[in-house]
């Protein structure tokens, strides 16, 4: 891919592993200013550090964000907001996939935390970014699905069991916040149109987890997460529709979109294109989210 980046500036969350980083890589080599936005700063420095040597470029920050804290998520924001003065691309790929989660979290503004960092801090984090976005146009939000959505068939919002509430298991909710987000790209694409701003959603297939995201999960997790490596793309390959989405000159007005990782379009779960259930969500999501 031969883009030229030079003036862009883009967001990359959970850039200091997987895809986000070899996203992040690529971007900086096609000469995006590349903004790093990073739980940890110890692992996000790290990271920094191999991002800036392997795309040879000095235009890549680090910003500390938890996605999974509406608190950090403004200060993120204004923090950005007030070095920045565009933003020409936001990419939500951070997510947690913690298997070792059991029951319920709350995080401290009382959301289950996967549906808090997965769907919630998404929601919020793109609110308080939209007007920069909007003076940046044309411009682009990128979210991220999963294609294992396809093995949840019926799956819908439940509304009744947002926080756990009625039922938990972490694979479940995984996939309903992933789901969550497949919706709210449609409507935000929706709503946005006429304001220059894009909004597309990656269904990301089975892609390589590195061997240090795996040190947590008990010996047989490992196991099924190695036999499940072999039929997996790299986090390279998949990143490539990050930057697609992000650079390619056709995409400039497209929106709504559902990607695969060969920049295919596809469709998704019967379900979510359900417009009654958006605008029920986002009325949910906003309000979970403090803008409402
Ligand atoms: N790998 C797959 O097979 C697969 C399949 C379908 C979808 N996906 C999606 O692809 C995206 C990237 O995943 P990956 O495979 O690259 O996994 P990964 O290597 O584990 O990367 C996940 C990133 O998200 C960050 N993150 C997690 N919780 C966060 C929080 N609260 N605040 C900020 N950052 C947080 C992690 O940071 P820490 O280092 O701080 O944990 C890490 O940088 C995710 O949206 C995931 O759901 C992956």
């Amino acid at each position: 891919m031969n883009y030229n980046l030079e003036n862009k500036t883009i967001i990359v969350t959970g850039a200091n592993s997987g895809i986000g980083k070899a996203a992040a890589i690529q971007l900086a080599k096609l000469g995006a200013t590349v903004v790093m936005a990073c739980r940890s700063v110890e692992r996000g420095q790290k990271a920094l550090d191999d991002v800036k040597a392997k795309s040879k470029s000095w235009k890549v920050d680090l910003m500390q964000v938890d996605m999974s804290s509406q608190t950090s998520i403004r200060n993120f924001a204004a923090a950005f907001k007030a070095k920045y003065s565009k933003l020409d691309v936001l990419i939500h790929n951070a997510a947690n996939f913690d298997h070792t989660l059991k029951t319920p979290e709350l995080t401290e503004d009382r959301v289950e935390k996967v549906f808090a960092t997965n769907h919630v801090g998404i929601v919020l984090l793109t609110h308080l970014l939209l007007d920069l976005l909007k003076q940046s146009a044309p411009s682009r939000i990128i979210t991220v699905a999963s294609k294992g959505l396809m093995m949840y068939p019926l799956l819908d919002i439940e509304f009744d069991n947002l926080n756990g509430e009625r039922k938990f298991n972490m694979q479940h909710a995984y996939y309903h916040a992933k789901l969550a987000q497949v919706m709210y790209t449609y409507d935000l694409a929706e709503r946005l149109k006429e304001t220059g701003v894009t909004v597309n959603c990656v269904r990301v297939t089975n892609v390589a987890l590195p061997d240090d995201r795996l040190t947590h999960l008990p010996v047989w997790m490992r196991k099924i997460y190695n036999l499940k490596r072999k039929m997996s793309i790299t986090p390279e390959r998949q990143a490539e529709t990050y930057v697609y989405l992000a650079a390619a000159p056709e995409l400039e007005k497209g929106t709504g979109g559902y990607w695969d990782e060969n920049n295919k379009q596809v469709t998704s779960n019967k379900n979510s294109y359900n417009q009654a259930t958006w605008q029920k969500l986002r009325e949910v999501t906003e309000k979970m989210a403090g803008v409402k």
